[in-house]
């Protein structure tokens, strides 16, 4: 077995590690701005595997790839049946056989640590029920380019602390940020999460903090983030959410806590009139088509 770098969470990196990414990122967004990337994939092909729909993810990557010198197969989640048609292990295998990469969207986090253990090939999550470590990149590089360091940045993320969250919470404690989650009880961050986030914040000189109290968590802050209040998969539970969640919309009376100029992070898709308001996600402060762009 040759060995290979899986891109599970951005808690598996160290803080150089993740720096690093972030300076590659930003001499390729350059790179590509000013005319076209050298073909570092070239004839290098991506298996992308779907078991939830996809915008960003699936075009970013696609392009990503052509942009690169390579080429991205999208696999759609009807296709193969992650673990219903044939088991993870097995999908691994057969996959590793003809594409180069694997990139995967799935519900339990487990399944992409079985396609990571089981595949031949680096295998990149692409949003699991845990973390969605590429998101957390593009939203890392959407505040460096938006404020100009990310060590010392207040990032108040609002809502559910769900997926996003934590890899926000990871990449930020990494980076040596002050990371505030505004989320309702019942709704924060998983225990283990807030640990480790909290310890690779102290180790970095950031910091992480948790409230359930929305203005409290806005309160000074450079970047307000939220999310859905139901991720895919949560379906089941959306009623029970929407009575939850209202006091955590980020809305204009809220915003006015933040900084002045705060920017306004939304992964996307975004439910506009619940998370977020139409007035907040296209005012001068949003970042969301940059952040999505990233
Ligand atoms: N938390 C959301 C993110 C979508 C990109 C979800 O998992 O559905």
């Amino acid at each position: 077995m040759h060995t290979k770098q899986d891109f599970l969470s951005l808690s598996d990196l160290t803080a150089i590690e993740l720096a690093n990414l972030l300076a590659l990122a930003v001499e390729l967004k350059q790179e590509w701005k000013s005319g076209g990337n050298q073909p570092v994939l070239k004839n290098k092909t991506l298996g992308m595997v779907f078991t939830k729909p996809s915008l960003r993810t699936r075009v970013s990557f696609e392009m990503g790839m052509r942009h690169l010198g390579g080429h991205a197969m999208y696999i759609s989640p009807d296709e193969i049946q992650l673990g219903k048609r044939e088991s993870v292990p097995d999908v691994a295998r057969v996959l590793s056989r003809y594409v180069d990469g694997i990139m995967a969207r799935v519900f339990a986090h487990a399944d992409v640590v079985a396609l990571a253990q089981y595949a031949r090939v680096p295998v990149i999550n692409g949003l699991s029920d845990y973390t969605h470590p590429c998101q957390g990149l593009a939203d890392l590089l959407t505040i460096l380019e938006y404020r100009g360091a990310i060590k010392g940045c207040t990032i108040a993320y609002v809502g559910d602390a769900n997926n996003v969250a934590n890899s926000l919470a990871f990449g930020g404690a990494l980076l040596g940020a002050h990371v505030v989650i505004g989320a309702p009880e019942g709704y924060q961050l998983r225990e283990d999460v807030a640990k480790r986030a909290t310890a690779l914040a102290a180790a970095n000189g950031g910091s992480l903090v948790q409230v359930t109290d929305p203005r409290s968590a806005v309160e000074g802050a450079d970047v307000v983030y939220t999310d859905v209040w139901t991720s895919m998969g949560q379906e089941a539970e959306a009623a029970q959410r929407a009575k939850v969640f209202p006091p955590f919309q980020i809305n204009v009376a809220l915003m006015a806590l933040a900084k002045k100029d705060a920017m306004v992070m939304h992964c996307l898709p975004a439910h506009r009139g619940y998370e977020i308001t139409d007035e907040v996600a296209d005012s001068p402060q949003s970042a969301l088509w940059d952040q999505a762009g990233n």
